[in-house]
């Protein structure tokens, strides 16, 4: 393909503030040489900003954004909202947020605040504003990035100071009464019911298990702070920054927030890309053999998975398509185009273990991320870092200002010239927050939300079918089968419409569907409430297996959870449970087009989502072992995740390497 303004863009995170002025015409020129579009720069410049209150000391950042726009580069611009300064955090300890021990998280790395504190809101817009007038019309800055990594580190939720004093109110203005917030609650259960309410506290220090429901409405209290933090921002970006996007920097599998609110004023959303560490960090529930194996890559569909979450977290206009030098952007059709802000390019430092990517893996990382619908790849970072923290991590460039291993695979990237466009997915797999807060907070032995979404988003993958990850409420009309894995909390109005959805496609609902009520609550008429006959029955039995202990259905061993139900007339039994307490129920049974999988066993889904593909007219392509396939624009990338040689379809791929057909 041939390089044109419609091609996949490259991009780096800097830090001039972090090197000799003397540095930054060399490294500008050397970036453009590099074929970079984008710098983004100042995310933890506060204290070089405002080094003392309404002391602000611009000239720095000035030349630095000088420098690049005469290399011809275009700039992110961040607010620096994630490192409030010393003196700042000093004068106003109240903006500290407090860890689940209920202790304050002091000052010294970074994301020290509470997003609820009032003092941290209005500092927050001050240094938002004046970011915003200095650059906002400067004409390399193109666009803005708020804060950094909302809820990195387990900032998402503060609990104590700011949060608690808020919480209260928040509780109030949703449920009116007490009365109303006690039965939501079921606090007559272990008599805790509430009687004003300033009892109520943030959901830690019990002496045992808190109450679920009380977690749950802590932790939308808490997203909702998020949210209200960074639309603060966003309005203060637009009014001074006319004609410029707002993206945020989301994370791997972050889960101390709605990304889907959250996400709501941005213009598009951006992710960061760390493979290897997410596969030791995150990963928990891919085993040790998993880990060896996918070492210096990461594994495929672990980070696909974030490609297609955020590819389907923000379906709007992509206004960077636009960046026309002087013109405001003009409105551009829905295409649902995502950034990689940080890409890991070299060791990272964090994980338990931090080994060198394979030869080939920035190369691999860059195409598939393309592939999966990223319209900018923007590596993490320039140079290694030289001080503090992250001197264990690499850069595109060493400590001694020499191209390190990553470099020549970015300059290749370059030249690939990969057309932006559309990824042609016609499964859906259903994701919701608030179904992830409160199955983890009881999920015993089965598998947490993740792990459990996890397993059917690899099942599919591993058939060679191309996947969106969607909100519950996300049009399905373009997809030809459905799969919910872990949707627990089903409220009515949603129930109402994927019956609807039901009528034109096939679904799959996971173990655990409907389960809840809003308030976190059983259904008073068991499991599936009011919609037994959309789900196919009612549930008999679950149960949670430890390591080791496992049930039989359909021939395939049933793991970590199993649940039974007894069909309702007219449902048909797919598999039944074999032996074992459950022996007789239905492990999986089907009602139209709707089948729901109690057993959690990845064997079994394979089969079952392979079949169900079948039947609804998408492409199965049963995949080898580390061999995924990805479509985009009109092409696919075939790509090899295995150290050594494949062989498929004719195609000969060497290791750890991709092919575009
Ligand atoms: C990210 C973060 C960066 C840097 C990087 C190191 O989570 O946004 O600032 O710390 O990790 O891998």
């Amino acid at each position: 393909m041939t390089l044109t303004d419609n091609t996949l863009r490259l991009a780096v995170c800097d830090y001039p503030e972090h090197v000799p002025r003397d540095r930054w015409a060399e490294y500008a020129r050397m970036q453009k040489d590099l074929g970079l579009t984008y710098v983004r720069v100042a995310e933890f410049a506060w204290s070089r900003l405002e080094p003392a209150e309404g002391h602000y000391t611009f000239d720095w950042l000035d030349e630095a954004v000088e420098t690049l726009h005469a290399a011809g580069l275009k700039v992110v611009m961040c607010t620096p909202t994630a490192t409030p300064p010393a003196w700042l955090t000093r004068a106003h300890p109240e903006i500290l947020p407090y860890d689940r021990e209920g202790r304050v998280r002091e000052f010294g790395s970074r994301r020290h605040y509470d997003f609820a504190s009032p003092v941290y809101r209005e500092r927050s817009r001050r240094i938002t504003r004046a970011v915003a007038v200095r650059y906002g019309d400067h004409p390399a800055v193109v666009g803005w990035q708020t804060d950094n990594e909302f809820a990195c580190h387990s900032t998402g939720r503060s609990y104590g100071g700011a949060s608690a004093a808020a919480f209260p109110g928040w509780l109030r203005r949703r449920y009116g009464t007490l009365d109303a917030l006690n039965e939501a609650w079921g606090n007559v259960f272990w008599s805790m019911d509430y009687t004003d309410w300033n009892q109520i506290r943030p959901p830690i220090l019990t002496v045992t298990e808190t109450n679920p429901s009380h977690v749950l409405d802590y932790f939308r209290f808490a997203s909702d702070m998020i949210r209200e933090f960074q639309e603060e921002q966003v309005a203060i970006l637009r009014e001074h920054s006319p004609g410029r996007w707002v993206t945020h920097n989301f994370m791997i599998f972050e889960s101390e927030f709605d990304h889907y609110d959250v996400s709501e004023t941005l213009d598009f959303v951006s992710w960061d890309n760390y493979p290897t560490g997410m596969l030791e960090y995150f990963g928990k529930w891919v085993g040790e053999d998993v880990k060896l194996r996918y070492a210096r890559t990461g594994h495929p569909d672990l980070i696909s998975f974030n490609h297609d979450l955020y590819r389907g977290l923000k379906r709007v206009r992509a206004r960077h398509d636009v960046e026309a030098e002087d013109a405001p952007p003009a409105p551009q059709p829905q295409r649902g185009g995502f950034w990689v802000m940080e890409q890991q390019c070299g060791q990272v430092n964090w994980a338990p273990y931090n080994p060198l990517p394979a030869d080939g893996a920035v190369s691999l990382w860059t195409a598939q991320a393309w592939a999966h619908g990223a319209d900018c790849v923007s590596y993490f970072r320039w140079r290694a870092a030289t001080m503090s923290q992250e001197v264990m991590h690499s850069g595109l460039l060493r400590h001694d200002e020499t191209p390190d291993r990553g470099f020549e695979e970015v300059r290749r990237m370059e030249r690939e010239g990969l057309t932006l466009g559309a990824v042609p997915a016609r499964v859906a797999l259903v994701h919701d927050y608030e179904s992830l807060w409160i199955l983890d907070e009881q999920k015993q032995g089965g598998p947490a939300y993740w792990a459990q979404t996890f397993t059917y988003y690899t099942a599919l993958r591993a058939l060679g079918i191309d996947v969106d990850v969607v909100h519950p409420d996300a049009d399905l009309g373009g997809y030809a089968l459905v799969v919910a894995p872990a949707l627990t909390m089903i409220p009515e109005a949603r129930v109402a419409k994927l019956r609807a959805d039901a009528g034109g496609r096939l679904m799959v609902f996971g173990p655990r569907a409907a389960f809840r009520t809003p308030s976190g609550r059983a259904h008073e008429n068991g499991q599936f409430g009011d919609d037994k006959d959309f789900f196919g029955g009612r549930s008999l039995n679950f149960e949670s297996l430890r390591p080791g202990l496992t049930v039989r259905a359909g021939g395939h061993a049933v793991t970590q959870w199993a649940e039974g139900y007894e069909p309702a007339p007219g449902t048909r039994t797919l598999i039944t449970y074999e032996g074992g307490p459950l022996a007789g129920q239905a492990a999986v049974m089907r009602r139209g087009n709707v089948v729901t999988v109690g057993a959690h066993s990845p064997e079994l889904l394979h089969a079952l989502l392979a079949d169900l593909a079948r039947e609804a007219g998408v492409d199965v392509t049963p995949l080898p072992e580390g061999v995924r396939l990805s479509r985009r624009s009109g092409h696919t990338v075939v790509a090899n995740w295995n150290a050594d040689p494949v062989e498929f379809e004719g195609l000969t791929l060497p290791g750890v390497s991709w092919r575009l057909v």
